[in-house]
């Protein structure tokens, strides 16, 4: 067996860190690495020294300002956040609960961005956080307009229910993907959670493919339609502002 380099071993304790563990010991970051407590402790302490990771007053090892000081400067959603703000902003003005953008990365949703508010709905989705594709109204736009190996191995591949709501099943999850191209928005109604309904829609980039989904997460009232007039119009603000063709994004008269 080859020996692991020195940053393939840093690279694993950074990816030890989820949003559900933003601060480890160093006994834990070995236990999810694998790597030894010693080699662990060492390589911590290096990158501590160089502010990649930092120690709170409780010794627990977290990712350092450093770190997100060299990651948002070079983030590759950085240009795309910067056109979003404004819309997401105005967006959330007008529906309240959350407002966010999502990317494609690997076989899932990674959210660039969020606005909430207090009382709002609940909401799984946190900034830097992941869910998978056939299961979100956001993951669902993306899925839709992703390659057609992509789409093939996601439906051939396991599809988690969140709620009894979640579509799993490969033929409706396939129709399913039709019909957010045909009618451009997913709208899905209890699929997270049974309190919240997530709705989504397409953000073109300067070729007119689709580089982000927009999407609120509002409760499961049977309101959540009226959003969608909404919703379509930041996303075309965006898209414009990310140098999309006016061209590809005429207003939708097709029905939502
Ligand atoms: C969704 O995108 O459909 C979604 C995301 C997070 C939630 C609920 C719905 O908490």
């Amino acid at each position: 067996m080859t020996r692991e380099s020195v940053l393939t071993r840093a690279v694993r304790i950074f990816d030890a860190f989820d949003p559900d563990h933003p601060a480890l010991s160093v006994s834990e970051i070995a236990r999810r690495t694998g790597l030894h407590v010693a080699t662990a402790s060492r390589l911590v302490d290096e990158l501590v020294r160089h502010g990649l990771l930092a120690r709170d007053e409780r010794r627990r090892v977290r990712v350092g300002l450093r770190m997100w000081e060299l990651a948002s400067r070079a983030a590759p959603t950085l240009g795309l956040r910067e056109a979003a703000m404004p819309f997401m902003e105005d967006l959330h003005a007008v529906i309240g609960h959350h407002t966010q953008l999502g990317v494609l990365d690997g076989r899932e949703v990674l959210f660039v961005e969020r606005l909430s508010m207090p009382n709002a709905v609940i909401n799984l989705t946190r900034i830097a956080g992941r869910l998978p594709l056939h299961a979100s109204s956001s993951g669902l736009v993306l899925l839709a307009n992703a390659p057609a190996d992509l789409q093939e191995d996601v439906l051939a591949g396991e599809l988690v229910a969140f709620t009894p709501s979640t579509v799993v099943d490969p033929r409706r999850l396939r129709a399913l993907l039709a019909d957010v191209r045909r009618s451009g928005v997913a709208l899905c109604p209890g699929y997270i959670d049974e309190r919240a309904t997530g709705i989504a829609v397409p953000v073109r980039g300067p070729d007119g493919k689709v580089i982000a989904s927009l999407s609120v997460v509002v409760p499961n009232d049977g309101n959540a339609r009226a959003q969608v007039p909404a919703l379509k119009a930041a996303a075309r603000g965006i898209s414009r502002a990310a140098g999309a063709d006016a061209f590809d994004l005429a207003p939708d008269t097709r029905p939502a």
